[in-house]
């Protein structure tokens, strides 16, 4: 039976686990061995990578997770990394690595730029619709949590961010999905991609 904890600790306590045997491993949560043995070394064994060009998974939905992971598997979503990873990793490993991420905090980056934070969440909250900019939050969710269907976006690295929306932008972006975002980019000044990235970032 595995049980959950959460105390201040846990993540002491479940490397221990992992390092001194099976005594206490019954007592925390499991993490798959395809996290420890391979996704770990870049996304943070609790998803929560500290490599600025490397995306956090955790907080985000699993389902939207396995179809990023499907969707490189595929050659759907290009990306020289994931798209080698994902397909030597079998099916099963992929569920469990979505459902795992999925179920881990997310942490925060530092606030830099407060004042410019507070134009980026009118953007996300707002958009502008005169220039027929949307509200980021309208898929996004207000949180910027996501969902099934569109990414967290909270807390995530600026590099990553940026370089997502840079790629939108300039069209190099091949997430199969991607027209509406491609759309959204092309109508964002560079002022404001910094000031929504600094929003997120933050949150
Ligand atoms: C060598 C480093 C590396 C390893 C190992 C790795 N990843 Fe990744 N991962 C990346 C990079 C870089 C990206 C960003 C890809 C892009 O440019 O879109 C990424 C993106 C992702 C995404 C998309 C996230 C998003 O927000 O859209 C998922 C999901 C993911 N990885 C899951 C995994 C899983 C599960 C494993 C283990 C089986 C894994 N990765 C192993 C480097 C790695
Ligand atoms: C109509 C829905 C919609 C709106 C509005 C929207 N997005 Fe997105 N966004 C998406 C979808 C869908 C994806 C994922 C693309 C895919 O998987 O095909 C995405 C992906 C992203 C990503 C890449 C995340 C990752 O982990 O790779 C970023 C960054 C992003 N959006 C930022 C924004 C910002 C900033 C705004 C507002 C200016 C915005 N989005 C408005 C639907 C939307």
């Amino acid at each position: 039976m595995v049980r959950k904890v959460s105390m201040p600790g846990a993540n002491a306590l479940m490397l221990g686990a992992l390092f001194y045997g099976s005594a206490i491993a019954d007592e925390v949560p499991a993490v798959p061995a395809v996290v420890t043995q391979v996704c770990a070394a870049c996304h943070g064994i609790d998803g929560n990578s500290t490599i600025p060009t490397i995306p956090k998974l955790a907080g985000s939905n699993p389902d939207y997770l396995l179809r990023e992971l499907r969707d490189f598997s595929a050659g759907k979503r290009k990306s020289d990394v994931m798209g080698a990873i994902a397909p030597t990793i079998d099916a099963a490993d992929l569920k469990a690595a979505a459902a795992y991420f999925g179920k881990q905090k997310s942490t925060s980056e530092p606030v830099l730029d407060a004042a410019l934070a507070q134009v980026g969440k009118k953007i996300f909250l707002q958009g502008d619709e005169p220039r027929g900019l949307p509200a980021c939050a309208g898929c996004h969710e207000e949180d910027a949590s996501g969902s099934k269907r569109f990414p967290h976006l909270a807390g995530q690295h600026r590099e990553y961010l940026t370089d997502q929306m840079q790629k939108f932008r300039n069209d190099v972006h091949m997430y199969p999905g991607a027209t509406y975002m491609r759309e959204v980019a092309k109508r964002m000044t560079e002022d404001e991609i910094k000031a929504v990235v600094e929003f997120l970032a933050a949150l």
